[in-house]
């Protein structure tokens, strides 16, 4: 693929371009198999470029979005909880047993296919990279068995790419109420040794209503054990030890962070910890957003994601993410479009995604918009014109620009 026309093209590769984001304007990039092989001005495009053209006709160019979040394997329907929430009743983490029931009970065409839907729709919105946790089995089988769906998902060259990720620890299942800690023996016993091989990473939700530090920590040392790299839900209900708990173990990642005192942001930045922020969790619980510029402040990476999941944020849609921290977090436009491409890659540990230099995996979004600004300017409207994915046109065709060579 040859995108040539660019009005704006995001690299996120500050040496190649204008600030942080590497702006170049009037820009072209080409594909060569599933990597980016060359970027530079249109006007010197290398002679014999392969591939379709695709000419993006003054329109902004950004990488694929990176969604480093989410609970994509589920089953049922949570809006009644959602509809008694809007009219004030609190969100509790117990509300996870419903979808846990739910899923346990659908089959696993069921689940692959319910997976396929929110995958295609995330792909419509731009996402190109997807993290995908386990967590409404809660059994050795459930689990097992939604790692086994995900890894259908990462089978398909036409979704996006998916990231997996173990999260037994997500809530005692209501089997288990009287004895959490046999539970706890059981996720990081034979849920662990059935799941780990489907997984990338381990996970652990640390909260009041779900685990305690001792109970992460136990989990995510086991999760290491199993070579896997680790990420932990903290500190989104209230304030917590999660924060420095993750920076204790050396997690990659610590996401939601709503309630943080000085010491868990000091702790974040010593650990070099990834703060993945969730603004749609915020705005579907009606709950006070976390501070993101307290932690770019302080130094701290932040990464911004969906957490698509039928409790908190059922949304699949980055642009809704990118908008948000910028209206209700106070982040720049181009602040929160990093956050959403090379934040998410932080967040994956992964260097060959979320940037667009030489080598990068050609994973890109042509907007309908000159610039990326626009997806914070122009909320709730779909700006995605095209998707290209692994150097493939997946998505939209703009048939005036498309030409053969
Ligand atoms: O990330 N925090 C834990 N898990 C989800 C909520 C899951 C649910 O309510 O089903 C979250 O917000
Ligand atoms: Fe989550």
């Amino acid at each position: 693929v040859v995108v040539d026309g660019i009005g704006l093209l995001v690299t996120n590769r500050p040496e190649m371009g204008e600030g942080p984001l590497g702006l170049l304007r009037d820009a072209a990039v080409v594909a060569d198999g599933d990597r980016v092989s060359w970027v530079g001005p249109a006007s010197q495009i290398p002679g014999g470029a392969p591939g379709p053209r695709l000419d993006a006709g003054g329109r902004c160019l950004i990488p694929g979005f990176v969604d480093s979040h989410t609970h994509l394997v589920f089953a049922g329907d949570r809006s009644d909880e959602f509809a008694a929430r809007m009219a004030g009743l609190p969100y509790r983490a117990g509300g996870i047993s419903t979808t846990v029931a739910s899923t346990r009970a659908a089959t696993e065409a069921e689940l692959t296919a319910r997976a396929e839907r929110l995958a295609r729709e995330a792909l419509a919105s731009g996402t190109t990279t997807i993290e995908v946790k386990s967590g409404y089995g809660l059994t050795v089988f459930d689990e097992a068995r939604i790692l086994l769906v995900t890894s259908r998902l990462a089978d398909r060259p036409d979704l996006p790419s998916v990231d997996p990720t173990f999260l037994g620890a997500h809530v005692v299942p209501p089997e288990h109420l009287q004895d959490p800690d046999g539970y706890v023996e059981l996720v990081r016993g034979p849920m662990l040794e059935a799941c780990a091989p489907r997984a990338r990473w381990c996970d652990a939700f640390c909260e009041r209503g779900a685990f305690d530090a001792d109970q992460c920590r136990e989990v995510l040392r086991a999760g290491a054990a199993h070579g896997l790299g680790l990420r932990l839900h903290a500190n989104q209900l209230g304030p917590g030890p999660g924060a420095q708990l993750a920076a204790e173990v050396g997690a990659t990642s610590a996401d939601h962070l709503t309630h943080l005192s000085p010491a868990d942001v000091d702790a974040l930045t010593q650990a070099g910890v990834v703060a993945t922020l969730l603004p749609v969790a915020e705005f579907s619980t009606r709950s006070p957003y976390p501070d993101a510029r307290r932690l770019l402040a302080a130094g701290v990476v932040v990464a911004l994601a969906t957490d698509c999941n039928p409790g908190t944020s059922y949304t699949t849609c980055m642009p809704l993410v990118v908008a948000l921290a910028v209206r209700e977090m106070g982040l720049t436009p181009d602040q929160a479009l990093w956050g959403a491409t090379a934040g998410g890659a932080a967040a994956l540990d992964r260097q060959d995604i979320g940037a667009l230099g030489p080598g990068d995996r050609a994973d890109m979004v042509l907007l309908e918009a000159p610039s990326h600004i626009h997806l914070a300017y122009r909320p709730g409207v779909p700006l995605v014109g095209a998707v290209v994915l692994g150097g493939s046109l997946v998505v939209g065709q703009p048939p005036a620009g498309v030409a053969r060579p």
